[in-house]
């Protein structure tokens, strides 16, 4: 609730090489430089890492990688593994999102691989988890998002799951307009936290953030972020524009300040 500081954050997904990267973490640095009360975080595709790094020290922004790969090291052709975000700078990483399991056939079991190898190469990841459309019409929301939990999180160590962001993300909502309604978001986001105390001492859920992702712009930011279970926004589209970016956080620190 009111103890949990805010965490905004934006993919950027397939969009942005180094030059237009810095660019928009330039104009982000710029405006967002004096916001104290919000935690905010820009996930670069990999190449345009150090340029974002370079452009947002100082900030108080952070930098994370979108997808990283479970082994350290070795031959993998493409890939970019945890320790090497680390290294270059980041602090933060994506885990399990939908495109990745969709388009890139991450499963359940191949997302824990990667959370795990993010853990310990000490980025704190954002897990990704929420149902398509589907399944919400076959009434196995609250099921699937279980199933992703408990392949994600569970009998992980109590310390390690603290480090952790949730970001409920229904696929129906992401890219399309089509938002979950606050009541909605708020409905799944109250069921998650409920998993994790069940699951967990009751500080690790209570502490918590969950973000909600799936179409949040500056005109739906303030209703979505005021629901109690709702601690941040994983942003898309709208990340891509530094005032729709800046209007978002601030719609964060308006309704936790
Ligand atoms: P949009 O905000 O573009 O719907 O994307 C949401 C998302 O997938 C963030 O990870």
């Amino acid at each position: 609730m009111a103890h949990r500081r805010p965490f905004v954050a934006g993919n950027w997904k397939l969009n942005l090489g180094p030059r237009e990267a810095r660019a928009l973490a330039e104009a982000l640095a710029e405006r967002l430089t004096e916001e104290r009360s919000v935690d905010m975080a820009v996930f670069p595709v990999s190449i345009s890492v150090p340029a974002t790094v370079m452009a947002l020290a100082g900030s108080g922004i952070e930098v994370g990688g979108q997808d990283a790969y479970a082994a350290n090291q070795g031959a993998f052709t493409g890939a970019v593994s945890a320790p090497m975000f680390r290294e270059a700078g980041c602090t933060r990483i994506l885990v399990g999102h939908s495109e990745r399991r969709s388009v890139f056939g991450d499963s359940n079991a191949i997302v824990r691989t990667k959370l795990e190898a993010a853990l310990a190469a000490g980025l704190l990841p954002i897990l990704c988890i929420g149902e398509t459309l589907d399944e919400r019409d076959a009434g196995r929301a609250f099921s699937v998002v279980t199933e992703q939990l408990q392949a994600g999180l569970g009998g992980l160590p109590a310390d390690q799951v603290a480090a952790i962001t949730l970001a409920y993300e229904p696929v129906w909502a992401i890219g399309t307009g089509r938002t979950a309604s606050p009541a909605q978001a708020q409905e799944m986001h109250a069921a998650i936290r409920a998993w994790v105390a069940a699951n967990f001492p009751a500080f690790v859920a209570e502490d918590l953030r969950i973000q909600y992702g799936g179409s949040v712009k500056p005109d739906n930011a303030a209703e979505l972020l005021s629901q109690p279970d709702i601690d941040g926004a994983l942003v898309g589209g709208a990340s891509l524009d530094a005032d729709s970016f800046a209007r978002i956080v601030e719609a964060a620190a308006s309704v936790h300040g």
